[in-house]
């Protein structure tokens, strides 16, 4: 079982062993059992700079998915070893946006003969490839916690923004944050010629956003705030902005992972919360916040946990860290060198937006 006491006395004993080889990084949509042993805990942008700022770790134990595994591993040097405890834990998101469909976009942008002006900002959540793609072309990445500065540094640089791979990030960033209309929004679909759109609508549009969404966060619906609403009077709405449009203009507020921990630290005893995010990551945030009288709900009872967010269990924990106690090296996740020198441009210029 994955409580199992004798599992905790394996990981604690493999993991004392390594010492300061090994640093253990944790997203907070990690499972209890895993999130004990991550040396650090953050979303996808804390999870960057801190994997950058372990030059002493000879292994950096990824626990979450395989985007943010190859991210530090762009951003350590060469000799330091990412490893991902389950090579099976991927984003379903990130797989909405491949190498070639981005480069086929790329030549419907060059036809329509806007590509010049166009600036790709890609989420962190996308493979090693695209974000290669999008350094390649003057692109920065974003993640939920900078897209604002992100697509205001992009219109800097141009006057249109190609958006990876989650529509919903970067519409609800343009409209919310940056005053942008829905009508200034095109949704570019990968599996349709031209992306179904003409070159009309491409020339007219500031935003073109991929067809992309999160199975998890997709799933809340504009009923499952009204409901809430309903249930607990005066309650909070709490979403991430990978949330449906419709859903994160009802909340009351929005934000990135860290974002909704902060909220709910700084949140007064006796107030009500509902959140939109993954499932771990709000019963940890509702267990931890009780004793403080604070009353932590999830947004909807239909929506479940990252199925691959879960992939990662003490089970597989334990089978990396004694490995890598053993001198065994499991599960590296290593990016060529070619692709890491663009993708590596662009995660520097978000890391270096103001
Ligand atoms: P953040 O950690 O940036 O909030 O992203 C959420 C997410 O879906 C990660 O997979
Ligand atoms: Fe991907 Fe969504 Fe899971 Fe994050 S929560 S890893 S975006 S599927």
């Amino acid at each position: 079982s994955p409580s199992d006491p004798d599992l905790v006395a394996r990981a604690r004993a493999a993991k004392e062993k390594l010492g300061d080889k090994v640093f253990v990084l944790g997203h907070h949509y990690q499972r209890d059992e895993v999130i004990q042993f991550a040396d650090v805990t953050g979303d996808s942008f804390k999870l960057a700079k801190d994997a950058a700022a372990r030059p002493e770790a000879e292994y950096i134990v990824f626990c979450g998915v395989h985007f943010m595994a190859e991210s530090a591993d762009i951003l350590t040097s060469d000799d330091q070893k990412v490893v991902l405890p389950d090579l099976a834990a991927g984003c379903s998101m990130a797989d909405m946006a491949t190498a070639e469909q981005v480069a086929e976009c790329w030549d419907v942008l060059t036809e329509a003969g806007i590509a010049e002006q166009v600036v790709p900002v890609s989420y962190m959540n996308s493979s090693a490839d695209i974000k290669a793609f999008t350094g390649k072309h003057g692109g920065t990445i974003c993640t939920s916690s900078n897209a604002q500065r992100a697509l205001e540094w992009a219109f800097e640089q141009g006057e249109k923004i190609l958006f990876l791979p989650d529509q919903h990030l970067g519409r609800n960033t343009a409209v919310r944050d940056l005053g942008l209309s829905l009508e200034d929004c095109v949704l570019y679909n990968p599996h349709k010629p031209n992306g179904g759109l003409t070159a009309e609508q491409l020339r007219d549009a500031k935003m073109i956003l991929w067809r992309g969404h999160c199975s998890v966060h997709g799933r809340f619906s504009l009923e499952s705030v009204e409901d809430v609403r309903a249930r607990i009077p005066g309650v909070n709405v709490l979403v991430h902005p990978e949330c449906r449009h419709e859903v994160v203009a009802a909340a009351d507020y929005v934000g990135s992972t860290e974002y909704i921990i902060k909220a709910l630290e700084a949140a007064p005893a006796g107030s009500k919360w509902a959140i939109g995010t993954e499932l771990n990551l709000v019963r940890r945030l509702a267990n931890r916040f009780a004793p403080e009288g604070k009353e932590i709900v999830f947004l909807d009872k239909t929506v479940c946990f990252c199925s691959t967010m879960n992939r990662i269990d003490l089970p597989h924990l334990v089978w990396t860290l004694e490995s890598l106690a053993e001198g065994k090296l499991v599960n590296r996740i290593e990016v060529d060198q070619e692709t890491e020198a663009f993708a590596k441009l662009a995660l520097e210029r978000m890391l270096a937006l103001p």
